[in-house]
């Protein structure tokens, strides 16, 4: 039975064609919002927003690169003309090539920069003004364990999803006075299409990672729908005096030492 825990609430999702970014649109459609499904891949991001709809819930696909501050700026604008309003914001949109340090050149630097770290910089910065108009809202960044623990072939990746933690709390406690609250949540290891496509280009198969999660602590690799559960909560009023807060839905991965070797290593 639908709740309706975000009920009227207009909600934007970057990233949402597929993985947890689809899952989270598609969850807080479910529960009552009218999501924005914003992501660079038209075709895709058609068919995500039209699969929303198709199961009752309201959604619009708008076309956008989080790298360009003119996009962002327009998809916040956009969002307002059409819906009226803009109370949430989840910056999901993320790409996440591995590197070591020697590996990684300054166009790859640049490039994880500008995705993971520049485009929720942008979103933010032109949500605010309608987040502040709609009386206040709730920003999630989606972040990783990288952003925390060291992975050493990760080296870019976790540089922008350090900052984005740092970026997370500072702007909690700079838009609080707005009512905005700023919160940054930790999805684990869940093998989405960007994921599996990932490993596939080193050899790895979906096979050999189903059965990696089975060493995982509680035994299994974390869903979409997992984060999602997550998301929704932090972008509805039930945490209405959450802001600055980091939410592993990791299945406590984060607290065991990372092992050499280990499949998410490769
Ligand atoms: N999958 C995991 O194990 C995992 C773990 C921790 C954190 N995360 C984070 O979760 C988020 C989603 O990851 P996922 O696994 O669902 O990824 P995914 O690759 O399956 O999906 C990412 C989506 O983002 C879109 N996107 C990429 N670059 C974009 C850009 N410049 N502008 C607009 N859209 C863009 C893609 O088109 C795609 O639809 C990312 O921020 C990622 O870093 C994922």
């Amino acid at each position: 039975m639908r709740k309706g825990r975000v009920e009227g609430k207009v909600i934007v999702v970057t990233g949402a064609a597929q993985g947890i970014g689809f899952a989270c649109a598609r969850m807080l459609a479910e529960e009552g919002a009218s999501v924005v499904v914003a992501d660079m891949r038209e075709a895709e991001g058609e068919a995500a927003a039209a699969r929303i709809e198709s199961e009752g819930g309201k959604a619009r696909f708008i076309r956008t690169d989080v790298a360009s501050e003119s996009d962002c700026c327009g998809l916040m604008d956009e969002t307002a003309r059409v819906f009226g309003r803009i109370d949430g914001l989840l910056n999901n949109a993320g790409w996440f090539p591995r590197g070591t340090l020697e590996e990684t050149t300054t166009e790859l630097w640049e490039k994880i920069q500008q995705v993971n770290l520049r485009g929720p910089f942008y979103c933010c910065k032109h949500a605010v003004r309608h987040l502040r108009a709609a009386g206040g809202g709730s920003i999630l960044n989606v972040g990783s364990i990288n952003g925390i623990q060291g992975l050493p072939n990760l080296v870019a990746y976790a540089a922008a999803k350090g900052g984005l933690l740092a970026m997370t709390r500072t702007l909690a406690g700079a838009l609080a006075q707005d009512r905005i609250r700023v919160n940054y949540l930790i999805p684990g290891w869940v093998l989405t299409e960007g994921e599996v496509a990932l490993h596939a280009k080193n050899g790895v198969t979906l096979e050999a990672l189903t059965k990696a999660g089975e060493s995982l602590a509680l035994g299994r690799h974390q869903n979409a729908e997992d984060s999602a559960y997550a998301a929704v909560y932090l972008l509805s009023d039930e945490s209405a005096q959450v802001s600055g807060a980091v939410l592993n839905v990791d299945a406590g991965g984060s607290t065991l030492p990372i092992q050499p070797g280990a499949p998410y290593v490769v």
